[in-house]
């Protein structure tokens, strides 16, 4: 609502003193009961909920109409009328008793929801000149009546949450049409109406020489900014962000001498700002943040500068911050610069800004000591995370000036290197809710946290900490211990802790013991990993058990025994369950079919022995199996109908006692393995993004793939990555032709089997092929020529086989060494220095070594990282009205930024292999 407080105040007032002196006003104009019987009628044509509503509930006969909550008059006449916030759902059309209160001037419907058409009665309003339609859930087009109303000085359409497409249309009528008669406004809303792009500085500056208010954020708007807006001098607020206007900011905007509110964020903005705007006495609000492409620096900023909110983040700014400069701006209360380009030391002249809220300086290259922002005394975020490129600056200690710091509400010390113990007094920042200390030294707490009452996410990652484990106030929502130094056990009562929590990680310590029945009482957690310790016992039957919110569980690495419960309940919510690298025995649970959203099953490394799980055939989402080495056997695959695992990229089965021939039908529905490059990537990465676009929350999660030579962990992000192990069972007969469908497939692995035949020279179809391993098998005959069009194979092994022939002497071929295709009693070529017995072909055999590469794929490992992600709803964090906007961003910003891994463990890069970019910044 647009109308201060003080006004209302006066309002009120003057209906208190008018009922006093018993004043009746008798309008020639409007005939009171007619007035009094359209309010009513207007009343009874509306749906609203009388539990919510505060004014409509109200109006009744016998007591005078203009003192009804929302109304007011003058002259008798209806001339205010205020519906906003009245959770109305319907009932406005043209035939509306609305339209008959011909004199109002003011009209406000904001916050409700129509979910109609803007009625095309407006214009019999002709005396408005307040007109708030702003979020009242109005669709479609607006309609060209409204370009009637020529008194209006305040016009205001603005949506806030906006789905994909735009609740309201400007197309026809245009911007330009709907302005064209508007010459007395001064205040223009349409934030979140899409305004189908270009030339609305022409329609703006043509039009509407009085305004003061241009608010044209998320309007689809397409650039330039046209010089003909210089004429509106008047201009105090300038909101154009998240809009595509791939546009320079013009200079003359310093020339508006009453500017005091400039937003252009995330709207494709470059070249060099204009540093003479940061000047403009008047301006309190600048934000450029999110345009990358937008050069510049920061200028002095005069002595008696207005500047309250600084925001650059993700802008391409650079240089220092001058002393004199930052330092003069008395009245700054919020500056976030993070992930810029600046340079230099942190000014000391920025201890003198005593209105400092919210201060965000991380990820730029500032050198040198922390400033002690002890005269700021209302801090409320503090992220001094990872700027401070010389080891000289970053941090050791704890800042002093945190201690009395009682205000603050987010405080991210990530990427330093603080040492020691956790202070005490930390725990008296009571208003605390987010604390980041990851990726520091430090080795205990001082005492348990759990006096943060507040506290929503702790994450502790990355450090030496050590000793009983830091319980956590049950506020917390994230809570992160992961690599760590904990070598006790966890609370039996952990579960009376983690009444919100949604991710809880305890991966990568050395913690012991069981696993507490009690966690399975957290009601809404979805992500519980404990892998990598030396957890023990059996799997809590209740863990399997919880249904509905539980969607990542990892207890890979441990020393887990028993049985995999068969307890999955039918609303399993399960995405990826990892048990990987225990001893878990028994047989497959039959239940784990009712996790129909599974998509990473890994029960590698145990001691399962079942036969193929077909139960899960018609799990669609499954994209990764692997039950390496236990004790499955019996046939590969599924009887008809063969399922349907369209999307499954990663089939390991290797080291089993599987047998009999290879069901090659079962593998034509792994249609995401078949694709061609372009159709099967875009599709998985449709579904990936679908998935997680909300919140950008991800959980990663490695997944060991073959194992050979060194133990390497890369946690890859990848897109895509395709692979089939079948090595180190029974398998006999041949290999199927149908595996040369799996025209995507990365890395192929047959090896020591029973295989007979010949290789098929449908093979040569998978042109991604990197890694092709068949030996050990019976497999006969000649090495198809085709192989030369595996030209990304870069690992190959045909070992100990019964091949014949000469090796193809390909470009191709020639690369791989003796390695290769020894054992191989009747194959000759060069690789092998056997000279085939064919004199022609022997001619053209010459050993030559500078054609090997050098390439040791033994120490490589093929161990490979999946990554897979999801969104983690922050819930009620998220919901919690009262969190002003730029609160909302940092929280936004925080949970990015608590998952810096993702660009950091980008390890080696494989050909073809789509890397994900988006988390680069
Ligand atoms: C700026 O605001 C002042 C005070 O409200 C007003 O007198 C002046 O005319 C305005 N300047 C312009 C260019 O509109
Ligand atoms: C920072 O500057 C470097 C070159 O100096 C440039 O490559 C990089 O993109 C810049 N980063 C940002 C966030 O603008
Ligand atoms: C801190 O906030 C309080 C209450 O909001 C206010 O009264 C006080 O002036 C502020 N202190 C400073 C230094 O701005
Ligand atoms: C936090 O707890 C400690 C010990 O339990 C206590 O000494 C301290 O006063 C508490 N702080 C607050 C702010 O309640
Ligand atoms: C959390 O849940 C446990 C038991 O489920 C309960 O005893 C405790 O009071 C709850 N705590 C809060 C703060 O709600
Ligand atoms: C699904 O879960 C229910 C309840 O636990 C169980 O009775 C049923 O057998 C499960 N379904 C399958 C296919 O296992
Ligand atoms: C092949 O012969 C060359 C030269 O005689 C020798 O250096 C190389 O080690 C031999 N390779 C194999 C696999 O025997």
């Amino acid at each position: 609502m647009r109308i201060p407080l003080f006004s209302w105040l006066f309002l009120i007032l003057i209906h208190y003193v008018s009922l006093s002196v018993h004043v009746f006003v008798v309008s020639s104009q409007c005939p009171s009961d007619d007035q009094q019987s359209l309010l009513l009628q207007l009343k009874n044509s509306l749906t609203f909920d009388s539990a919510k509503s505060n004014k409509l509930k109200q109006w009744k006969n016998g007591s005078d109409y203009c003192y009804w909550e929302g109304v007011s008059c003058k002259d008798g006449c209806v001339s205010h009328l205020d519906l906003s916030s009245e959770s109305i759902s319907g009932g406005l059309d043209n035939s509306g008793a609305l339209f008959d209160l011909q004199y109002i001037e003011n009209l406000n419907l904001a916050y409700n929801n129509f979910n109609t058409q803007i009625p095309s009665k407006f214009d019999k309003l002709t005396g408005l000149s307040y007109l708030n339609l702003s979020n009242a859930g109005f669709v479609g087009q607006i309609p060209i009546e409204i370009a009637h109303l020529t008194r209006l000085v305040t016009l205001d359409f603005s949506t806030f949450y906006f789905p994909r497409t735009p609740p309201l249309q400007l197309e026809n009528p245009n911007l330009n049409v709907l302005l064209g008669n508007l010459s007395e406004l001064v205040e223009l809303h349409l934030d979140g109406v899409n305004a189908y792009g270009a030339q609305w500085c022409e329609a703006i500056s043509s039009s509407l020489p009085k305004l003061k208010v241009l608010s044209l954020s998320t309007c689809n708007l397409s650039g330039p900014i046209d010089i003909s807006l210089q004429k509106l001098r008047s201009l105090s607020v300038i909101h154009l962000e998240n809009n595509n206007l791939s546009a320079q900011v013009p200079e003359f905007f310093s020339d508006f001498t009453n500017l005091t509110s400039l937003q252009l964020s995330n709207s494709g903005l470059d070249g060099t700002f204009p540093k003479k705007i940061f000047q403009v006495p008047t301006l309190q609000t600048i934000d450029l943040s999110g345009n990358q492409q937008l050069q510049g620096s920061l200028p002095e900023f005069p002595k008696n500068a207005s500047l309250q909110s600084l925001f650059l983040n993700g802008a391409n700014f650079s240089g220092q911050l001058l002393p004199n400069s930052i330092g003069n701006l008395k009245r700054l209360s919020k500056i976030d610069i993070s992930t810029c380009n600046f340079t230099g030391p942190i000014p000391r002249s920025m201890e003198d800004l005593t209105q400092l809220v919210y201060l965000d300086l991380s990820w730029n290259k500032f050198n040198g000591s922390v400033p002690l922002f002890s005269m700021a005394k209302n801090l409320t975020l503090i992220n001094l995370s990872s700027n401070l490129l010389t080891a000289s600056g970053k941090l050791r200690t704890f800042p002093a000036f945190l201690r009395n710091q009682s205000r603050l509400v987010s405080l991210d010390l990530s990427e330093n290197q603080i040492q020691g113990e956790i202070p005490n007094w930390l725990w008296n920042l009571s208003s605390l809710s987010q604390l980041n200390l990851s990726y520091n030294f430090l080795v205990a707490l001082e005492s348990p946290l759990l006096n943060l009452t507040s506290l929503s996410v702790l994450d502790l990652h990355s450090n030496q900490l050590q000793g009983q484990f830091p319980l956590f106030p049950p506020s917390a929502i994230y809570v992160g211990y992961s690599k760590n130094n904990f070598s006790t056990g966890i609370p039996p009562n952990i579960g009376d802790f983690l009444n919100f929590t949604l991710f809880f990680s305890l991966s990568n310590n050395n913690f012991n013991g069981i696993i507490p029945e009690s966690m399975c009482s957290a009601p809404y957690l979805q992500v519980l990993d404990l892998s990598n310790n030396s957890l023990s016992g059996t799997i809590p039957q209740c863990l399997i058990g919880i249904s509905g919110t539980l969607a990542v569980l990892n207890l890979r690495r441990n020393n887990l025994s028993g049985t995999v419960p068969d307890k999955f309940p039918e609303r399993c919510s399960f995405k990826t369950l990892d048990l990987n690298g225990n001893q878990i025995g028994g047989q497959f649970p039959k239940s784990l079919a009712n996790c129909t959203m599974l998509e990473v099953l890994n029960l590698g490394n145990n001691q399962i022995a079942d036969t193929f799980p077909c139960l899960l055939k018609n799990i669609s989402t499954l994209r990764v199996l692997v039950l390496r080495s236990n004790k499955f056997y019996g046939l590969f695959g599924c009887p008809k109908p063969h399922g349907n695992w369209s999307m499954l990229q990663i089939v390991d089965i290797a080291l089993n006692n599987f047998s009999g021939e290879i069901r090659g039908k079962c593998l034509t529905t792994w249609r995401a393995m078949m694709g061609d490059d372009d159709d099967a990537m875009s599709e998985l990465n449709h579904l990936r993004f679908g998935v997680l676009k909300f919140t950008g929350v991800y959980y990663e999660d490695a997944i060991t793939v073959t194992n050979k030579g060194l133990e390497m962990e890369l946690v890859k992000i990848l897109t895509v990555f395709t692979s089939i192990d079948f090595s180190g069972n029974n398998f006999s007969g041949s290999i199927p032709e149908e595996v040369g469908q799996l025209k995507s497939l990365y890395d192929l692995n047959l090896s020591s089997n029973a295989l007979t035949g010949a290789i098929p020279t449908s093979l040569s179809n998978l042109r991604h092929l990197e890694s092709i391993d068949l030996s050990n098998n019976k497999l006969g005959g000649e090495i198809p020529a085709e192989f030369a069009k595996l030209t990304f194979l870069s690992f190959l092994n045909l070992s100990n086989n019964q091949l014949v022939g000469k090796i193809p002497s390909t470009a191709q071929l020639s690369t791989f060494s003796a390695a290769s295709f020894t054992g191989n009693k009747g194959l000759c070529g060069m690789q092998l220095n056997i000279t085939c017995n064919n004199p022609s072909e022997a001619s053209n055999v010459k050993p030559n070594s500078g054609h090997h590469r050098e390439i040791n794929w033994g120490v490589i490992s093929v161990e490979i990282g999946f990554t897979f992600g999801f969104g983690i709803a922050i819930g009620s964090l998220v919901l919690c009205k009262r969190w002003s906007k730029w609160y909302y961003k940092a929280m936004y910003n925080i949970l990015l930024k608590i998952f810096p891994q993702l660009e950091e463990r980008i390890g080696i890069h494989r050909r073809h292999v789509h890397i994900n970019q988006r988390w680069k910044r």
